[in-house]
């Protein structure tokens, strides 16, 4: 089993789960780039176990990811555990259980950040998963309403059911997206626990990210947002030369990983968000973004992307 303490035992930059975005492509970028683990975006465990093929879909890894973690989200323990079980999960070394996702949907059906209002379930839940013989990780956010921290007190029972490590987002389900990352609150996790904390929040550039360590304390940074269209971040923040020297070439490679797995139909849909991010406040991105929008199949998206003024300017 890995040993997160000891993978932790100098600081770290790792890719958040992100819905829609964590694709292998992008994860294969990001851990090129120096991020030490890279997440799936969240895995129904019921889609699993029962057998969507679409939830296999969201699985592929390649070997340039050092460290694989799946998250996983739902509130049974048995079926988790299936899910942890599942073949398609072999090959990642962390299970992560969603306990943060914020959205009506899934609150409602007492998963994600819902788990934060029963802990006694939560803690069953990674002491179920205990038994995968993974490394078992929960990622959950500092409290449910505003103005109800309960993160410290999670965290310790997190701990005692057996998590390997936790990642907390410093914000509360209330505040969606809203506001600043509390790291103070981080900060006072970190002090609670003997378990590696994963920051999260608002980290997008290597001076938040030395900021974000220096504040919390934490083991690890976990970085979502500020990665998107933007995975050499990982290098800047490891110190290392960009891989790329233009978005272009970025979102080649990503494209190409992409299409070793999956249909150019997919792809071509799948890509789009994500260079809307490429370009994000680039000179031309608008032009850009609506050539791409437009866009029918992956031949008319390489091209735009070959043509693009802002996708060939230097990095
Ligand atoms: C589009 C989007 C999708 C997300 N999907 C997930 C997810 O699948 N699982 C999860 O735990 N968090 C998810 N998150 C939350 C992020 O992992 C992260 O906790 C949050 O964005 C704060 O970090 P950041 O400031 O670095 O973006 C998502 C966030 C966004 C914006």
């Amino acid at each position: 089993m890995i040993d997160l303490a000891k993978l932790f035992a100098s600081p770290k930059a790792v890719l958040a789960p992100i819905a829609g975005y964590s694709d292998v492509g992008f994860r294969q970028l990001c851990a090129r780039s120096g991020a030490a683990v890279t997440y799936t975006e969240m895995i129904s465990a019921k889609g699993l176990v029962y057998g969507s093929v679409k939830t296999e879909d969201l699985l592929h890894t390649t070997e340039y990811e050092r460290v694989k973690a799946v998250q996983i989200f739902g509130r049974e323990p048995e079926i988790m555990l299936a899910a942890a079980r599942h073949r398609a999960l072999a090959e990642f070394d962390v299970i992560d259980i969603n306990m943060g996702c914020p959205v009506p949907k899934i609150v409602g059906n007492g998963e994600g950040s819902a788990l934060l209002k029963e802990p006694q379930t939560a803690a069953k839940i990674v002491r179920t998963l205990t038994q995968c013989g993974r490394a078992v990780t929960v990622k959950f956010r500092i409290g449910f309403e505003k103005n109800s921290r309960t993160g410290v007190d999670f965290a310790k029972i997190m701990q005692d059911a057996g998590a390997a490590a936790i990642t907390v987002h410093g914000r509360t389900r209330e505040q969606y997206y809203a506001g600043e990352a509390d790291r103070e609150y981080i900060a006072r996790v970190v002090e609670a626990v003997d378990i590696p904390v994963i920051a999260n929040g608002d980290v997008d550039s290597a001076e938040s990210y030395r900021d974000m360590l220096r504040v919390t304390g934490a083991a690890a940074v976990m970085i979502a947002r500020g990665a998107l269209g933007a995975p050499w971040l990982f290098s800047d923040i490891c110190g290392s030369p960009r891989l790329w020297s233009t978005r272009r070439e970025a979102a080649e490679e990503h494209i190409s990983v992409m299409l070793k797995f999956h249909s150019p139909v997919y792809v071509a849909a799948n890509m789009k968000k994500h260079l809307a991010y490429y370009v994000r406040g680039m000179r031309g991105g608008k032009q850009f973004k609506q050539d791409v929008f437009g866009s029918d199949g992956i031949d008319a998206l390489l091209t735009a992307i070959a043509e693009s003024e802002a996708m060939n300017a230097p990095l």
